[in-house]
């Protein structure tokens, strides 16, 4: 008593999914469990059958612009359907649990990924993709990309990207905010402007020459080339722009990343204790004198 064919589990487990109940482990009719034969063998069961119990992904997943490649009749076998992603589906069925089928979601690290790179290895590296601080913390692709569901997202994002990205990053969220920032929250910047999201280096505090690259994009007014170069912004300083910026957001004016003269004692504090520099009304550059601070071609020590 208690043996039921996979085939009967199909369609006990298909009817509970259709009355919505698509609970983890539905025991076998009977109550009984009856040992699965443990095949040595891991067949393919097709997308057809796996959209029977997987209800949620079935509807209009045949028409997502990613799968025309998956579901066409050119693509190597072992590329498509849901298993060109999951692997093989026999197991799955035979296990009591509904386990035995890869879930991207509880790995971490290649195993997480290599179904991407399946196909997306020419323009994506997995070293390079395991580097980054994302990868390292256990979000991966399915993090950000939706597989299953047309979001109407562009790039299969799951929402849409800054709130994608705020979603996880609330203290960025912040930033933005601060009386002077980049117009992030109001769209006129998005995050991806400044940062790949694939790539390490971008994707932490940018290297000088992609920082500098990235905000030049846009203010291109920095990029001179200026007769007299500032070494810390424009010729091959470490820091760049984010030497004296902050980048999202910042209580000062202008982004700066301290108030006032604090921003340029940050390296020249000889300065301080100079009696040609004593305090006067402003700072080094609303004072009139160093307002050419990102570089002038007429005066050597960036005075007007
Ligand atoms: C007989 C019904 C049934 C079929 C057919 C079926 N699944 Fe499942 N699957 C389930 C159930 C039930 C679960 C457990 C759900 C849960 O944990 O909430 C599950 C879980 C999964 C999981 C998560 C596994 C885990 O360890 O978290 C994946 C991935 C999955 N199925 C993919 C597939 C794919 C791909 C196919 C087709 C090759 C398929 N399933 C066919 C019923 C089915
Ligand atoms: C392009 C690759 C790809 C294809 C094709 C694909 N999936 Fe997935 N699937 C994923 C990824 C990635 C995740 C993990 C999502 C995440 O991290 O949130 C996942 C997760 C799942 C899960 C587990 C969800 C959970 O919350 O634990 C199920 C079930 C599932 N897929 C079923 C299917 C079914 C059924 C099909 C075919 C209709 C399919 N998948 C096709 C990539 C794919
Ligand atoms: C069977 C091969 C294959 C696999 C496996 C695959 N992709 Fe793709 N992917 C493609 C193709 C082909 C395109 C280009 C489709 C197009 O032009 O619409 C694409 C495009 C994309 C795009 C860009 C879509 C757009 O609108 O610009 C994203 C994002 C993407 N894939 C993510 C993933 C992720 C994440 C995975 C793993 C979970 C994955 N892909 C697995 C073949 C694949
Ligand atoms: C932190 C979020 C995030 C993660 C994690 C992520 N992506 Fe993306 N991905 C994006 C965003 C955002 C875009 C759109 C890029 C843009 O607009 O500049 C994108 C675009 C893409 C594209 C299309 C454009 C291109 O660069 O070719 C592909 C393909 C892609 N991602 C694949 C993947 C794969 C594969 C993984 C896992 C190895 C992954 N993504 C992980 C956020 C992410
Ligand atoms: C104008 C370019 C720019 C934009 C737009 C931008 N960032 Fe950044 N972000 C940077 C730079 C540059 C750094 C490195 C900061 C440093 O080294 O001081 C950074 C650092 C980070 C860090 C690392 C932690 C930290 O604060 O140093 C996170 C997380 C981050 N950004 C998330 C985001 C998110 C989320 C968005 C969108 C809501 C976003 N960024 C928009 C340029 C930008
Ligand atoms: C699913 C959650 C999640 C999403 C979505 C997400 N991130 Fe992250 N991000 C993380 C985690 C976790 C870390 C590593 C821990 C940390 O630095 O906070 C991280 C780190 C970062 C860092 C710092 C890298 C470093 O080296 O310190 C930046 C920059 C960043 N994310 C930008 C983005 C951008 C841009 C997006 C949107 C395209 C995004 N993130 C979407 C979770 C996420
Ligand atoms: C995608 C384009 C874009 C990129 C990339 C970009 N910015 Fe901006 N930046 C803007 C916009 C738009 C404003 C707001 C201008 C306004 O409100 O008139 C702005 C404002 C600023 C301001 C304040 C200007 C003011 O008048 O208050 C500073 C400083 C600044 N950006 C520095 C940077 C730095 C440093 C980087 C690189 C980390 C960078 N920007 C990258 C578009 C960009
Ligand atoms: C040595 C410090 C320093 C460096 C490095 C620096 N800035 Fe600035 N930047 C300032 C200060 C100080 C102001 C405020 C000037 C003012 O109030 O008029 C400013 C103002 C700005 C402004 C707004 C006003 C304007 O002049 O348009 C932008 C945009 C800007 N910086 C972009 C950049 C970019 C892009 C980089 C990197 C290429 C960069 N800055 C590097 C100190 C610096
Ligand atoms: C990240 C470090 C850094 C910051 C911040 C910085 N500087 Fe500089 N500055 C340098 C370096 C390096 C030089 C070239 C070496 C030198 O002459 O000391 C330089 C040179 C100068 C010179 C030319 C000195 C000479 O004798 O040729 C002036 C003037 C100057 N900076 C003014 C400023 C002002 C004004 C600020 C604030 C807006 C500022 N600096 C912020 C690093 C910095």
């Amino acid at each position: 008593m208690g043996a039921v064919s996979r085939h009967g589990r199909l369609l006990l487990v298909a009817v509970l999914v259709g009355a919505g109940v698509f609970t983890l482990g539905v025991p076998p009719a009977g109550g009984e469990q009856a040992a699965p034969q443990a095949s040595a063998k891991n067949e393919r069961i097709g997308a057809d059958v796996c959209l029977q119990c997987h209800t949620q992904n079935a509807k209009g997943w045949f028409t997502l612009r990613h799968n025309r490649y998956r579901t066409s009749a050119s693509a190597p076998e072992m590329l498509t359907g849901c298993e060109g992603c999951h692997g093989p589906g026999q197991k799955h069925l035979e296990d009591e649990k509904f386990r035995s089928i890869l879930n991207p979601k509880r790995e971490t690290g290649i195993v997480a990924t290599q179904m991407c790179f399946q196909c997306h290895s020419t323009t994506m590296k997995a070293s390079a993709w395991l580097q980054t601080a994302h990868a390292k913390n256990g979000v991966n692709c399915g993090g950000c990309h939706e597989m299953h569901t047309d979001t109407g997202q562009p790039s299969l994002l799951k929402a849409e990207p800054t709130k994608l990205c705020l979603s996880c990053h609330p203290d960025q969220q912040a930033q933005f905010k601060l009386n002077s920032h980049h117009p992030v929250l109001e769209g006129r910047v998005a995050c991806t402007d400044c940062h790949d999201p694939h790539a390490d280096g971008t994707m932490s505090a940018p290297t000088l020459k992609q920082g500098e690259d990235r905000c030049l994009k846009c203010h291109q007014e920095k990029r001179g080339p200026f007769a007299f170069e500032h070494q810390t912004s424009l010729a091959g300083g470490d820091d760049g722009c984010v030497a004296c910026h902050k980048p999202h957001g910042s209580a000062n004016p202008k982004l700066t990343a301290y108030f006032g003269r604090g921003v340029c004692l940050q390296c020249h504090s000889d300065i301080a204790a100079d009696p040609k520099h004593l305090p006067r009304a402003g700072n080094c550059w609303s004072a009139g004198c160093h307002n050419r601070m990102h570089g002038s071609s007429t005066n050597r020590l960036f005075i007007n």
